[in-house]
């Protein structure tokens, strides 16, 4: 049943972080404040399905968030890598649900129920304080949008050549789960869904922030949407955009990231961001390693010279030294 706590006091938090931490990145000088809006929840909607135990929360802005909790039963890191990896394949161009902090009450949680976490035989309240929302996608309405489509469904989703482009998000982080998205249409008797990349919790390998790389590992559970892949224009911008973004631009996208997210490891995300920037190299050969795979996921692939010239010796030196 729906919960309809609302919490009624002044909806909009602003509060100022200071990055002195960034020191050394090329983006934020020691002495440099940012100002960060934040969203606060105002209405507990649901719980949603999944491993991290998401709540659909409304928010001061009048939108609605599928929120995920530092005391999620994962780790606190995977909204460290939600927010990162996310505001990654935004850059990249990806359609991808905007992430925000969201403030969440203890008020609110005190007053709801439905606010909890469920570890082994007992539930615990839900944290307070700052948490990861992912802007919710579609409408509330049931029948709109979908985890899963049957294949013909999928052959015709809007934007098939999107899951291409999520390839080289994928590579790049080392995403150690497969590829999700969420498909929405916007009318009852539409057949075409239009695709929407969600869940980058387990970027950078979960909570390890390591790059063990697997030619299966980061794709789509279904060959069909890579079918229309017949050489590496497939995969632009993206492609280029990731090879191109500098240190500075990497930064941005972590910017965000409350400390708390990450146990104050500023060690840790600062090599998390030079692996990054390391990484960008090697995207090409990551995604040559999953075309020559077993499951043959680019059958119209045009070789080119340069594709055959490609090395894929498993102990190539460059991407052992840009594992963490
Ligand atoms: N931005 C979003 N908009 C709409 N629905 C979403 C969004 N993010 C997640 N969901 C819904 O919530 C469910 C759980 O989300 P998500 O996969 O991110 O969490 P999870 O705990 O990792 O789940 P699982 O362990 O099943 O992968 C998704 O299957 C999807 O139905
Ligand atoms: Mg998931």
């Amino acid at each position: 049943m729906r919960s309809t706590t609302r919490f009624t006091r002044s909806p909009i938090h602003f509060s100022v972080v200071r990055y002195s931490f960034f020191v050394g990145s090329p983006k934020l000088r020691k002495t440099e404040v940012l100002v960060n809006t934040c969203i606060s929840a105002v209405q507990h909607l649901r719980l949603l399905r999944g491993g991290a135990q998401s709540h659909l929360l409304r928010a001061s802005d009048g939108a609605c968030y599928v929120t995920k909790f530092q005391n999620n039963p994962q780790h606190v890191r995977v909204l460290a890598n939600e927010m990162l990896a996310t505001n990654l394949g935004l850059a990249l161009g990806l359609p991808m649900p905007r992430v925000e902090v969201i403030e969440v009450s203890d008020w609110l949680i005190e007053h709801t129920e439905g606010l909890r976490i469920k570890l082994g035989g007992s539930k615990i309240p839900c944290r307070s304080g700052k948490q990861l929302g992912s802007l919710y996608v579609g409408c509330e309405s049931p029948g709109m949008s979908f985890d899963y489509l049957p294949g013909e469904l999928l052959q015709s989703v809007v934007n098939i050549g999107d899951f291409a482009r999520a390839l080289v998000l994928d590579k790049w982080t080392c995403n150690s789960d497969g590829r999700q998205a969420i498909f929405c249409r916007k009318t009852l008797r539409s057949q075409r869904h239009y695709a929407t990349f969600i869940d980058q919790v387990y970027c950078f390998n979960a909570s390890e922030w390591t790059f063990p790389d697997y030619p299966l590992r980061g794709v789509y559970a279904n060959n069909c949407v890579y079918e229309g892949v017949m050489g590496w224009e497939a995969f632009e911008p993206a492609l280029s955009r990731a090879e191109e973004m500098d240190t500075h631009a990497i930064w941005r996208c972590a910017a965000d990231i409350p400390e708390e997210w990450y146990e104050g490891d500023r060690d840790g995300l600062n090599r998390l961001v030079e692996a990054l920037h390391h990484r960008r190299g090697a995207i090409r050969k990551l995604i040559t390693e999953f075309r020559r795979s077993s499951r043959n996921p680019f059958p119209n692939w045009r070789e080119s010279p340069a594709d055959s010239a490609m090395p894929l010796a498993a102990s190539d030196r460059s991407l052992e030294a840009q594992r963490l």
